[in-house]
């Protein structure tokens, strides 16, 4: 089960980088079996908002609509019209990485199917479509640029003009060429500028009809989960490329944002981070600055350092040697972001180790936080807690910090492995819950002044879900990955309905 994006930091100082990791990680969101229909239903006693009760939930004109995908997860076609090998590719190939041996070789094989994907988002009535373009299919190892892979995202950046939906383009959605991994990955500060050289050419070829655009996705999570835990590609276990990886993907940042604009001035661009509200275990003192620590090395470890050339204060000290800082960096790092992609399932509780166990791990005095899921919400069958107040929280959050940013919804989403009833009709009841009260709280961060432009569903598809392999269906459409029909889900006719009609509530 990956819960990093909260267990991440406990994992990073928590312990050294030569020891192996402990077995807690896998042990802290609770069981990821399924829940019962009934116990969706029930609300948390303890839940501090309902949002789900208020009437006015229309979202305003204009407001985009969309899914979001990425190319490892659904193109397949790993070896098609002139691709380069990823750090996916080999990760996945390497027996024992992942659940049940699956890869991506062919996942939704959505490279060729491409057209039946749009059409299942023209059903929807959708107005944005969050995609990822695979780095070594235009870069094959990591220079110079293959024709048929800018060809394949020219097409499908028409389609989906032709069928009135926005592309949101992401660079980087955690498949890079093994060449350059092999030459230092993302602890090779030459990573940057190679990144750098990659977008702009991504922004010649596509920026005359793409003009919203994504850096990264989740940097948190791929420099954590690939560089200290090792549980996704490139299956580093080391604290040191942890903390060198972090700083270089911060300079990415900054050299990607750079050549976009260079190549077109007028795009949008911005990183999807992914986030999780805060909160401390207790009301004690030592718990919030826990819950601070935590919200800090989450949620604006890669954000800071871009709006405002800092590291948060995630640690008691920065280890400015070993992440390789250079004089004139920060400066450097700062990136005026157009907007701030958010990505959110659930929240964290954080609370402070106590001295027997600071005394156990050494290096949790640089970084002492425990951080888990809560508990009290329904889970989902990843074992992830449903709990809607954590996007409100961080959309008010974010926006009271960074003085009113504008705001997408770039992920949100929910694993349930509903199947085709004998009728091969998918009821997916708690999806929709699940969306319906993330609207409403979303709704509700809007009417108290949050600027958020748009939600994108995770995901269009069930897909290839990384170390999970086919095991996790987040779909609204259901896909038989033996003979790659699709079908749309009941969330998918609720959510053709919500958009259609632009807004959540009464019979909706
Ligand atoms: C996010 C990833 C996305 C998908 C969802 C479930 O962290 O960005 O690719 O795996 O989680």
């Amino acid at each position: 089960m990956r819960l990093t994006r909260r267990k991440f930091v406990q994992s990073v100082l928590g312990t050294s980088a030569a020891l192996a990791l402990p077995a807690v990680f896998s042990t802290c969101s609770g069981s990821s079996k399924a829940i019962t229909g009934e116990a969706i239903t029930a609300k948390p006693a303890s839940a501090p908002m309902q949002f789900g009760a208020s009437p006015d939930m229309a979202f305003p004109k204009g407001f985009f609509w969309g899914t979001a995908t990425a190319a490892y997860q659904i193109e397949g076609a790993w070896n098609e019209d002139g691709k380069g090998e990823s750090i996916w590719d080999r990760f996945a190939h390497t027996p024992g990485k992942i659940r049940n041996g699956d890869t991506g070789d062919v996942a939704c094989d959505s490279y060729h199917r491409w057209r039946e994907d749009i059409a299942l988002m023209k059903a929807m009535h959708l107005n944005s479509y969050r995609f990822s373009i695979s780095w070594p299919r235009i870069q094959p190892s990591g220079s110079g640029s293959n024709s048929k892979g800018i060809d394949y995202y020219s097409r499908l950046v028409d389609a989906l003009l032709e069928a009135h939906i926005r592309p949101l383009v992401t660079l980087y959605h955690w498949d890079l060429p093994q060449a350059l991994e092999d030459a230092g990955g993302w602890t090779s500060r030459d990573t940057a500028s190679r990144f750098a050289d990659y977008g702009s050419r991504v922004a010649q070829a596509l920026g005359d009809r793409v003009s919203d655009w994504m850096i990264f996705n989740e940097p948190a999570a791929f420099v954590d989960l690939g560089h200290l835990e090792g549980r996704h590609a490139p299956g580093r276990k080391s604290l040191i490329d942890f903390l060198r990886a972090t700083h270089v993907v911060n300079l990415a940042q900054a050299e990607g944002f750079r050549a976009l604009k260079a190549a077109r001035p007028a795009s949008r661009v911005g990183t999807a981070f992914s986030m999780s509200a805060s909160e401390p275990a207790s009301d004690s003192a030592e718990d919030k600055l826990a819950a601070e620590r935590a919200h800090a090395i989450t949620n604006t470890w890669f954000l800071e350092p871009a709006l405002r050339g800092r590291y948060p204060d995630a640690l008691t000290f920065l280890p400015e040697t070993a992440m390789k800082i250079r004089a004139g960096d920060m400066e450097k790092i700062r990136t005026p972001l157009d907007f701030i992609g958010i990505n959110l399932y659930y929240r964290t509780i954080a609370s402070a180790p106590g001295a027997m166990e600071r005394a156990a791990h050494a290096q949790e005095w640089l970084f002492p936080v425990k951080m888990d899921g809560g508990q009290q919400g329904p889970k989902t069958d990843f074992g992830w807690e449903v709990w809607p107040k954590a996007l409100y929280d961080m959309v008010m959050r974010i926006t009271r910090d960074y003085d009113r940013p504008v705001i997408e919804i770039t992920e949100s989403g929910c694993s349930y492995n509903d199947g085709p009833d004998p009728a091969g009709v998918i009821h997916d009841g708690r999806r929709i819950e699940y969306h319906r009260e993330y609207l409403a709280a979303l709704r509700r961060s809007m009417a108290e002044g949050a600027d958020v432009r748009g939600y994108h569903a995770w995901s269009l598809l069930d897909n290839f879900e990384w170390a999970e392999g086919f095991s996790q269906r987040f779909g609204l459409a259901y896909v038989d990955f033996k003979t790659q029909q699709r079908t749309m889900k009941d969330s998918g006719r609720w959510y053709a309905k919500v958009a259609a009609e632009n807004r959540v509530g009464p019979g909706l």
